[in-house]
């Protein structure tokens, strides 16, 4: 088996590490950014953080505070002609993932002639920006401050292509997600488990992304339902922050999976949060898994909490670790498809969309997937949760 792992974005880390933004600029010779951002760290006060410890070394900024959910590619286009105008040397992303994959995409355009839809290809190119990118993580779910993907919601189609690019430096600081509300803590926990999941199931696996991704897993597992239970539990915050770095990490080298192409199907259809959409069908993608790889889906059903005795056939680690993962999301309060009233037929009818989309990640999987299977999955994702 042949397998490459790379070098990584470097990762400041620690509570209080926002205030060191302005040093790490500076360090980068960087004279002014653009910060990118959205309502909640507006209103969280983080973004002020972030200007003060930039106005204390001396850096002049400007400000992009239009990120909604799910960044589009006419954000991306308004972000980067803001910094041509502005004239900026550098962006800051702060935020859950849509900040981040915003600014990073952003960042190309001051220099690679836009729309920032011209770099929409299949398979996706790597790209590098002329300028730092520096990305500063709000909740810990995307990992997207280490990884290497930025995705962007085509407006055309609502689906989302993914443009390949690093970011500069990661700045991580757990005090950043004391203010994060349970529901957004559980769907951004749950899509770093599925970032984990996927990443020890991949077919591109390696020996370095399993490591960390089952670290995430137990962290996950041990510490979601603390820190939905007391969001101001930094201990808890803390050890998901971590979780989700090392499965962004984890997952840039072996890339994600079907899980994330079922999602994708799930949120064009539904426009549920990503998290969520991940996690839902994860359970029934490891029975799927466990006929090929049942030693790797058992590494899974270990992380997600399941006990083995060695008895087990290929099919009974797939259920066991389907059912650890279920008995996950229902202590974390992963409502179930049918609670939140959406349409069992359109649910399993979402597998003619993710047919259409995400061909790379489908590859990925270690089974050879069609309409059906997909289909299948859903049904079981839908039925086997409640
Ligand atoms: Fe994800």
């Amino acid at each position: 088996m042949i397998f490459q792992y790379d070098q990584q974005v470097p990762v400041l880390f620690g509570e209080g590490a926002i205030g060191k933004l302005g040093e790490k600029v500076k360090e980068l010779g960087c004279k002014k950014v653009m910060c990118v951002y959205g309502s909640s760290v507006k209103k969280s006060g983080i973004a002020d953080k972030a200007k003060a410890s930039l106005a204390a070394a001396g850096i002049d900024f400007a400000v992009y505070e239009g990120i909604q959910a799910d960044p589009t590619d006419a954000m991306v286009n308004e972000c980067g002609s803001l910094g041509v105008q502005e004239k900026v040397d550098g962006y800051i992303g702060i935020g859950g993932g849509s900040a981040m994959d915003c600014a990073k995409a952003a960042a190309l355009l001051l220099d690679h002639e836009g729309p920032i839809q011209k770099y929409f290809t299949a398979p996706p190119s790597f790209m590098v920006s002329s300028v730092p990118v520096i990305l500063i993580p709000t909740t810990a779910g995307s990992g997207s401050e280490c990884s290497q993907v930025s995705v962007i919601t085509r407006t055309e189609d609502h689906t989302k292509p993914s443009i390949f690019m690093r970011s500069t430096l990661a700045i991580v600081d757990p005090e950043l997600t004391l203010s994060v509300p349970a529901g957004v803590t559980a769907n951004s926990g749950m899509d770093a488990f599925s970032h984990a999941v996927e990443a020890i199931t991949a077919k591109g696996r390696n020996p370095r992304s399993e490591l960390l991704a089952s670290a995430c897993l137990e962290k996950i597992r041990e510490n979601l339902p603390k820190a939905i239970e007391n969001g101001n539990d930094l201990a808890a915050r803390t050890e998901l922050c971590l979780a989700a770095n090392w499965a962004g990490i984890a997952f840039t080298d072996t890339d994600l999976h079907l899980g994330h192409n079922l999602a994708d199907g799930l949120s064009a259809t539904f426009h549920t949060p990503h998290g969520y959409n991940c996690i839902l069908v994860e359970p029934e993608l490891m029975k799927l898994c466990a006929s090929v790889i049942p030693d790797k889906v058992a590494v899974v059903g270990k992380g997600a909490g399941a006990a083995f005795d060695g008895t087990e056939t290929s099919a009974g680690i797939g259920e066991k670790t389907a059912a650890a993962i279920r008995s996950l999301m229902k202590t974390c309060g992963i409502p179930t498809p049918e609670s939140l009233g959406l349409d069992r037929d359109k649910f399993i009818g979402s597998a003619a969309i993710a047919m259409q989309i995400d061909l790379g990640l489908r590859l990925n999987c270690p089974v050879d997937v069609d309409e059906e299977i997909m289909r299948t999955i859903y049904a079981g994702a839908y039925d086997n949760y409640r």
